[in-house]
């Protein structure tokens, strides 16, 4: 007889996790007023509404609304001035768009290693990644879970070196109580559908340096600036604005974050409590000072060993037969097709790269582990659900080991 639901066995659960993004009466009538004060990009009340909501949720003085989490990473890079040849460090264990940001802007991506104990870069392989030419670090607060914002500072002091957060995952995560997003120059999110803070797409940085908040607008709004004219251009900048339909729904999505973000932190100390009696699995840890987590996901860490060497991948496919939504995560970003072939795709800027972006030798050991054997993600959505949800991952996680050599 088999037990475990990939092999025909009854699976632990078939009820759905709460659906995302969610919307109720509120959103509606915020989108019907938007259609009819028939203002709905430049100019609707509703984007100005969100900035300074938004900056305030942020505990930063300055937001400026704008397409999505790539295309603010793109801006800040242009507004703190990194562009053509500098190199910018930042974390393997990402989205892409952390390094598109920086390639659009013309500099270039340099990977330093993660920690084992969050997955967030570590300060200490900063230092080493280091050279005359690194202008910035990006740290991404990856799933929500804020990364060393103490160290980082320190050595960009020491280097003098801008640090930009991605909190694209990490609304209203805390470091030392302090909202991430503008502890360093200036930080930037996602509002993109899967987000904590979701209006389809969008995105947002934050600062609370008032002239680097009027550089991110002027490349936000086509080179634009304050007090010029509509038709006075002054730098290379984009229509990167944010419509205004977004914005209505993000100011309704502000009004029910705080209790959101509640109802996640319950269920993950519940799933922590659950996993801490099952040998061999747990959520990825937090620095002491990180104070909030936002859990845009929950990070399993998972050892092969505990499960009789079940791979991470059957592992995965285990779980989501059981009924669990899980994902194996990223690659290392340098894996990825586009860094193997990074000389050919990027041939017609071959001057800026040429030499100097290899990313066939590069070796974050600590990324690749963690990407291969030991990460698994559930998502924030189910964080959302009941206490007895969480009693299902954990029943579904100890099912699978102690029937793991049904699933080889
Ligand atoms: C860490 C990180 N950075 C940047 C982004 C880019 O955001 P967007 O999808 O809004 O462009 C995302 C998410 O998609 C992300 O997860």
């Amino acid at each position: 007889m088999t037990h475990l639901a990939m092999r025909g066995g009854a699976p632990v659960r078939t009820k759905p996790f709460p659906k995302w993004p969610v919307y109720d009466e509120r959103d509606k009538q915020a989108l019907i007023r938007e259609l009819e004060n028939q203002e709905w990009g430049i100019g609707s009340p509703s984007i100005d509404a969100f900035e300074r909501k938004f900056a305030q949720f942020c505990g930063a003085n300055h937001a400026v609304a704008c397409t999505n989490g790539t295309d603010a990473i793109y801006i800040a890079m242009q507004a703190l001035g990194v562009g053509a040849g500098d190199e910018v460090i930042i974390p393997p264990y990402t989205f892409i768009a952390t390094a598109i940001g920086v390639l659009t802007a013309g500099a270039i991506p340099v990977f330093a290693d993660i920690d084992p104990l969050t997955y967030n870069i570590d300060p200490e392989s900063i230092r080493e990644k280091i050279t005359p030419r690194t202008k910035a670090i990006i740290p991404v607060h990856i799933a929500g879970n804020p990364a060393d914002m103490d160290g980082i500072m320190q050595i960009a002091r020491e280097h003098n070196l801008h640090v930009m957060e991605d909190a694209a995952q990490a609304h209203g995560a805390e470091w030392r109580g302090r909202r991430v997003g503008a502890i360093g120059r200036c930080g930037t999110f996602s509002f993109q559908t899967s987000k904590n803070l979701s209006s389809g797409e969008g995105g947002a940085i934050v600062t609370d340096d008032e002239e680097c908040s009027e550089r991110l607008r002027t490349f936000t709004n086509c080179g634009r600036v304050k007090g010029g004219l509509w038709y006075e251009h002054h730098e290379l900048g984009g229509n990167h604005r944010l419509g205004g339909f977004q914005a209505a729904l993000l100011c309704v999505g502000l009004e029910r974050i705080e209790e959101q973000m509640k109802k996640r932190e319950e269920n993950a100390r519940r799933l922590t409590g659950l996993l801490n009696e099952i040998p061999g699995v747990s959520l990825t840890g937090s620095y002491e000072n990180a104070t909030r987590h936002a859990y845009h996901l929950g990070v399993l860490r998972y050892n092969p060993e505990a499960f009789q060497g079940l791979p991470k991948k059957r592992f995965v496919e285990a779980l989501q037969k059981e009924g669990v939504d899980c994902a194996d995560g990223y690659l290392p970003l340098y894996r990825y097709h586009f860094f193997r072939h990074f000389q050919e795709k990027m041939s017609a800027y071959h001057e800026l790269y040429a030499g100097k972006a290899d990313y066939d030798s590069v070796q974050c050991p600590v990324c690749e582990r963690v990407c291969e054997n030991e990460s698994v993600w559930i998502f924030q959505n189910m964080l959302l659900g009941e206490k007895s949800d969480m009693d299902d991952v954990a029943e579904a996680i100890r099912k699978i080991q102690n029937y793991a050599d049904e699933a080889f």
